[in-house]
């Protein structure tokens, strides 16, 4: 089977990469990524040395490039984790996450229509349902909450999601979409909540909280979210969205205090700053559909998941002291320094 994994060089889909490879050695790999801001080389260094891998720069909203992947290619499966994934940068510049988000997605469907596929996964996310109360412990996303967003990042994974939805009704497109809830772990880029508070604390830096800390996320180990996307393009039904989560709701402060205290760091470092505009209060999903349908369970708890990815922080600092070196310079200055 041949697979190709747009935006396989950024967190979630270099974790895919790597997943899959090591899953099935029969298995063609090929990673289409535009290497913006979020994209690395470096995250896919193992998976270069492999035989069955391959890596080709390109751009999803562009038709010329898009249109001769599948013609050099001739892909079964795309899984399409390319994106702009940052909601603080959607509310900075929402034009981008259009370009990518939406009209990146028709282009790889009309790809698929015009040269057919036999699956098209869209890794979507929980984002598109809104937020939740937090005082409602009993309320959880499932597939058949209402699309309800709130952040320009998030209208733009929603317009992705109803256009590969039309796809598949007008056209009979085979398509599955997942509906993801927070990830972490290796090669998360540090704009990101919980790598930007390890590579902080390490650095001796405050540690940005926005308003009270009080917002709800639910955390999922990315090696689950790629061991449950792995099943939807084998065994999932061609027109679903499947949920994906595993319970594990922390608010940012819990998260926060658990990395200091790992990392034997003061709370001092703990600094509340302005909130996010239009800040979503809380996201839990209910797994309840892919456990019943497909059998995935998560295999991570998240006292264990926080444990590893800072122990890989740890281990692998030239890989985020590159970035943080770089242009993420002036993009933290921008976003936090008037805060
Ligand atoms: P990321 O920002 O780390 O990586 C995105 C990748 O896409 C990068 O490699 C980038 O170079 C590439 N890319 C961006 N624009 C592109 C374009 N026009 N053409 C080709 N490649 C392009 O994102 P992530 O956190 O790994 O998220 C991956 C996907 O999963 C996204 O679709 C996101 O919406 C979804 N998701 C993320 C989370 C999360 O917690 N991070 C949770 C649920 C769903
Ligand atoms: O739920 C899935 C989504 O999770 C994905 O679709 C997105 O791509 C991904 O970025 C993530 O979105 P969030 O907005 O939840 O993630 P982020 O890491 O930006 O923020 C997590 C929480 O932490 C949120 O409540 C805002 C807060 N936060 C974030 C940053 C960057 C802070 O308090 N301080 C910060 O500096």
């Amino acid at each position: 089977m041949k697979i190709v994994v747009t935006g396989g060089a950024g967190f979630i889909g270099g974790n895919f990469v790597h997943y899959m490879l090591n899953k099935y050695d029969d298995y063609d790999i090929i990673c289409f990524d535009a290497l913006t801001y979020a994209g690395n080389m470096e995250t896919l260094e193992q998976a270069l040395d492999s035989p069955n891998f391959k890596f080709i720069k390109g751009d999803i909203s562009n038709v010329k490039e898009v249109e001769s992947l599948f013609e050099e290619e001739k892909p079964d499966v795309i899984v399409n984790f390319a994106a702009e994934s940052h909601v603080d940068r959607s509310i900075n510049n929402p034009g981008v996450f259009l370009k990518t988000n939406v009209i990146g997605t028709q282009i790889l469907l009309d790809a698929c229509r015009k040269y057919g596929i036999e699956r098209y996964h869209q890794v979507s996310t929980d984002e598109v349902y809104g937020d939740l109360p937090v005082d409602r412990t009993d309320l959880f996303f499932t597939e058949n909450t209402p699309i309800h967003t709130s952040s320009p990042y998030s209208a733009s994974k929603a317009g992705a999601d109803l256009l590969v939805q039309a796809y598949y009704r007008t056209y009979g497109l085979p398509v599955t979409i997942s509906r993801c809830s927070n990830n972490y772990g290796p090669y998360h880029f540090p704009e990101k909540l919980i790598p930007l508070m390890i590579v902080n604390a390490l650095n001796d830096k405050p540690l940005p909280v926005y308003g009270k800390g009080d917002n709800i996320r639910d955390w999922l180990y990315v090696e689950d979210h790629c061991s449950a996307i792995d099943l939807i393009i084998h065994r999932g039904t061609v027109g679903e969205v499947y949920n994906i989560g595993g319970h594990n709701e922390r608010t940012n402060l819990e998260v926060v205090k658990t990395i200091i205290k790992e990392l034997g760091k003061s709370e001092h470092l703990i600094n509340f700053v302005t909130d996010r505009a239009g800040h979503d209060r809380r996201y839990a999903i209910n797994p309840t559909k892919i456990h019943s349908e497909l059998g995935w369970s998560p295999n991570t708890k998240f006292d264990d998941g926080i444990k590893q990815t800072i122990k890989w922080y740890l281990e692998n600092k030239s890989w985020w002291e590159n970035i943080i070196s770089g242009d993420y310079k002036n993009y933290y200055a921008k976003m936090y320094e008037s805060r």
